[in-house]
């Protein structure tokens, strides 16, 4: 039998066994009284068979259920180590192990790939110096800025709950409280909003992290990946034949692509901003629904991720697979952007609940340095442990603290407040991107408004805001407008 048809090393017998590992002797037929039943309840065996089969699946992520996820490793190409002392960027040529997770957001498991959605793009490096995730998207900016409204963006994008049908009335609804959304839009209803495949997409870090070198000063960073492979998007049209063929297109082009030995690659960029000098712009750099302009901000090349092997598993690789934007490396930190701080903590605590306390002992969650602590027990402990003590500090173990590294140092002071980010600017930077397309671009993004404020439940009052906020975006909206006026 060649090697890929056998069973995972754990399993090291040519016999059937029950998951306890007695004999099976006959999995064809069930045990019964007489040839033809009934069937023994002590069937054994069977009991555990469908016992184990009725709960093979685990609750999917509520949102980027539909993923596909591929290996390979990450180089450095650039020296940027007097930004930051992060282990893995130490120098040119250093490479890291990563797993990295495409998906689409919405729907469910089992969704075409074809749909207008943005896309996941989320990288675990698993370093010298534990797992750095970077949980990003295809578009830079998300549809709003504070995180308490995330889960109301998620509800009115997925389907209507009576219906199970997702709607634009209900999206464009709740979207006219939020003009800022305008900028993701720009994205969502462009060319982008339906990627070719995974391979032929960028992906963007989205949340502002720190960079911060060894003595301590700390630059505000956003990260980029371009695919060498130029970014290619499906039309509307071509999107319905693609997904009428085959709804997973993209997960097949992926792992086609690397079993051909054709490795998707792409360069990491970063954008850096000194804190020093944050207020002197006319947005807050901290806002997740504002990119970073490049003319001013210049992408500075870091290195390339290379995807040469395809996940053995699907379930182990994938399903299992669990990402969170609080893992950071020292030399990589967190800044005050709203939405990354609730991240933080949203993702360990979803994962908790989808695959349990000791997720992170999950062979591909887990580090591949050493790493030592006392959090276990739970569900699910599979770590063998022979140690008597499982405190910390004591004599009789030599566990010590690592050596300290640096961390932002600004002083965090203030009122409790529930507030607005200030400097709000809704409508310059959508406008900007939109001014900056070709003609039939910018005719098939309005086309695509036009088609989606058509939605006959959508009332007047709200076409209304949209037409407003679309014309602030640009007065060269306003003749598009009028047929949908008189409607
Ligand atoms: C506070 C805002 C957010 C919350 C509460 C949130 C929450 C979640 C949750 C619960 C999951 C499912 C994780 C799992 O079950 O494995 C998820 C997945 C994901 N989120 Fe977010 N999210 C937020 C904002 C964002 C933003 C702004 C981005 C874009 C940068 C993003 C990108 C992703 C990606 C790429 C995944 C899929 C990870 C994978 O492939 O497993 N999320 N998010």
């Amino acid at each position: 039998m060649r090697r890929e048809h056998l069973p995972s090393s754990a399993y090291n017998t040519p016999f059937m066994t029950t998951n306890a590992g007695a004999p099976v002797w006959n999995d064809n037929n069930s045990l019964t009284v007489g040839p033809r039943g009934p069937v023994l309840l002590e069937d054994y065996h069977l009991i555990e068979k469908f016992a184990h089969f009725t709960r093979e699946r685990i609750p999917e992520r509520i949102v980027h259920a539909r993923g596909a996820s591929a290996k390979g490793f990450f180089e450095v190409t650039h020296d940027i180590s007097h930004l930051t002392c992060a282990d893995f960027l130490r120098a040119p040529g250093v490479q890291t192990p990563v797993i990295v997770r495409f998906s689409t957001v919405i729907h469910e498991r089992g969704s075409p790939e074809t749909l207008r959605d943005p896309r996941g793009f989320a990288v675990k490096f698993y370093t010298r110096e534990g797992n750095f995730d970077l949980v990003g998207n295809n578009f830079p900016v998300f549809f709003t800025r504070d995180a308490i409204k995330f889960p109301d963006v998620i509800h009115a994008f997925k389907p209507n709950p009576k219906s199970h049908i997702q709607e634009y009335w209900r999206i464009l609804d709740f979207c006219s409280y939020l003009p800022e959304s305008l900028s993701t839009f720009s994205w969502f209803f462009d060319d982008v909003g339906i990627p070719t495949d995974y391979r032929h997409m960028e992906g963007f870090g989205v949340q502002t992290y720190t960079l911060v070198d060894k003595t301590g000063k700390c630059l505000y960073v956003k990260f980029h990946w371009k695919p060498t492979c130029g970014v290619k998007c499906l039309t509307d049209e071509e999107a319905v034949q693609v997904g009428g063929t085959n709804h997973s297109h993209a997960t097949k082009d992926l792992y086609d692509s690397i079993a051909a030995g054709n490795f998707p690659e792409w360069k990491l960029y970063i954008q850096t901003i000194d804190p020093a000098h944050e207020d002197q712009l006319d947005f807050d750099p901290l806002d997740v629904t504002k990119w970073w302009p490049e003319d001013i901000f210049p992408l500075q090349p870091v290195g390339r991720l290379v995807l040469n092997k395809n996940i053995d598993n699907f379930f182990t690789e994938n399903e299992m697979l669990a990402f969170n934007p609080g893992l950071v490396v020292p030399g990589i930190y967190y800044t005050n952007d709203k939405m990354l701080q609730t991240r933080i903590f949203a993702y360990g605590d979803t994962q908790r609940h989808r695959l349990g306390p000791n997720y992170l002992m999950l062979p591909v969650n887990a580090p591949k340095c050493p790493h030592r602590n006392n959090h276990y027990d739970g569900f699910m402990n599979f770590m063998h442990r022979d140690e008597e003590v499982d405190y910390f500090p004591s004599r009789y173990d030599n566990v010590r603290h690592a050596e300290r590294y640096p961390i932002p140092s600004d002083i965090c002071v203030g009122k409790r407040e529930k507030c607005v980010i200030e400097k709000e600017n809704n409508f310059k930077q959508p406008g900007d991107r939109y001014r900056s397309w070709a003609p039939d671009r910018q005719e098939r993004y309005i086309s695509r408004w036009v088609n989606a404020l058509s939605d006959p439940r959508i009332t007047y009052e709200i076409r209304s805001i949209w037409i407003s906020y679309l014309t602030q975006v640009s007065s060269l909206f306003f003749k598009w407008w009028q047929p949908l006026q008189s409607n």
